[in-house]
């Protein structure tokens, strides 16, 4: 009720519930206004829908690592979708199978220690000449002096061909690999119709089958890639006294995949896109291409792809001065981290010379903290660099389009050409 009082001089209770406004059209648009409105709330914001409202740096850190929180209900039922995306009438929440998105300790840390070796820092940067003869491919295809979506041909396709090599999808399978994933990446947002579901459905069983033959492969002929090391785990001692079955193996598969594909796609065009909206800032990558893992930080800070997620209190805790009861859900505003003026000097503009700030929440932080980090800034770094190589003059050509996701956030489509 205070909460809501305090809204309202805020003027957010006028036009409804502050969280339901983040999932409408208008505010999809630019979400960044109702952020700063809601980071002037004396911690924690409580919303009519029943949800708590993490939107400072400090207290989506607090909340991203305590661990009193976690991602279930006490009666081990997942809230809603935790990623935060509204359940429509006539649809069933938890769809998608999100394996450790979904799981809480012990389950959680014992699934992540299978997939944590394969994204090290080490492995990571040996990968940097694959991804760059795939980023190289991709260009050469492109057509920029006609004109040409960059999305379609290049932000989206870099992501599925690296992670399809990491884990070895036959060619033969890749390119319904690729349709699979995005039905279900957009799905992230939430389902929004009966159909919606189905299709959903549709792509996931597929995936999963697909998945379910390529770990049975390699289990029986074990290659040198992520997924045959991930198979040849299944049903063995991965610790003492731990183990992982094949459908644990399958699940996480199939989350590598959709976690590293609109995520990195989405980084990548809102990179170009801030870099468009600001050619002063595009005029120093002009000069020093060596400046795009700081477009990367900079990107990650002030337009990040994944906006949200969810955190459920499995016992009371105590967030910005307010009491979290046991089973409320916090909604945790990664996107509104970066723009939080605590942290950064006029977090509003886009700017690659800035102080390099605390560390970013646009991977989460605590026990869900991005797994794939690494691959995701190597390959942001990598196909921003190889892009203004090629062209340091890219424009762009035309409308841009929106995705209109809440919780993931980027362009459907970014027309470019070389100017
Ligand atoms: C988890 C963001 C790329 C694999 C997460 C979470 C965020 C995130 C915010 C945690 C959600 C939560 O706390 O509830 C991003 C962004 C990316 C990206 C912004 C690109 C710019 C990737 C890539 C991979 C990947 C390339 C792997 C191929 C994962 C996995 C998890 C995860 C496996 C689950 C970790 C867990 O629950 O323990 N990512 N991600 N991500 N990400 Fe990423």
């Amino acid at each position: 009720q205070l909460t809501l009082l305090r809204a309202g001089t805020l003027g957010l209770a006028l036009a409804g519930d502050p969280v339901a406004r983040l999932f409408q059209a208008p505010w999809k648009a630019d979400p960044y206004a109702t952020y700063a409105r809601l980071r002037c709330d004396r911690g924690l914001t409580w919303s009519r829908s029943g949800l708590w409202v993490a939107s400072t740096y400090a207290d989506a850190h607090d909340v991203l690592r305590d661990r009193g929180f976690g991602v279930r209900l006490s009666s081990g039922a997942q809230p809603f979708d935790v990623t935060g995306g509204p359940v429509h009438e006539g649809t069933e929440p938890n769809v998608l199978e999100l394996s450790l998105l979904g799981l809480d300790p012990p389950d959680h840390g014992r699934l992540r220690r299978l997939a944590t070796p394969a994204f090290s820092a080490r492995r990571i940067e040996a990968l940097r000449p694959t991804v760059e003869a795939t980023a190289d491919r991709l260009l050469d295809r492109l057509d920029v002096r006609r004109g040409t979506d960059l999305v379609a041909g290049f932000a989206s396709p870099l992501p599925v061909a690296v992670i399809s090599d990491l884990l070895a999808i036959p060619a033969a399978d890749a390119q319904q690999f690729a349709a699979w994933g995005h039905t279900l990446g957009a799905a992230l947002d939430g389902v929004t119709s009966v159909p919606h579901q189905r299709r959903m459905l549709r792509a996931q069983t597929d995936l999963r089958v697909l998945f379910e033959r390529l770990v049975d492969e390699r289990r029986r002929d074990p290659g040198d890639d992520l997924l045959s090391r991930l198979a040849s785990a299944a049903e063995s001692e991965v610790r003492p006294g731990e183990h992982v079955t094949v459908d644990e193996v399958v699940s996480l598969a199939q989350l590598l995949l959709l976690a590293g594909f609109e995520t990195t796609t989405n980084l990548i065009g809102n990179a170009v896109r801030a870099l468009h909206q600001h050619p002063e800032q595009q005029e120093l990558v002009r000069e020093d291409p060596g400046l795009a893992a700081r477009v990367v930080t900079e990107t990650l800070r002030h337009d990040p792809p994944v906006q949200l997620t969810a955190r459920v209190a499995h016992e009371p805790r105590t967030v910005g001065g307010q009491q979290v009861r046991r089973d409320q859900v916090v909604l945790v505003l990664l996107g509104s981290t970066g723009r939080d003026e605590a942290e950064h000097e006029d977090a509003d503009d886009f700017d690659l010379t800035r102080p390099e700030g605390r560390d970013t929440l646009a991977f989460s932080g605590g026990a869900h903290y991005c797994v794939g980090a690494p691959l995701a800034r190597l390959e942001g770094e990598v196909a921003l660099r190889r892009l203004f190589e090629r062209w340091p003059h890219l424009a762009p050509a035309g409308r841009a389009v929106e995705r209109g996701t809440t919780v993931i956030r980027g362009w459907r489509r970014l027309p470019v050409r070389a100017a």
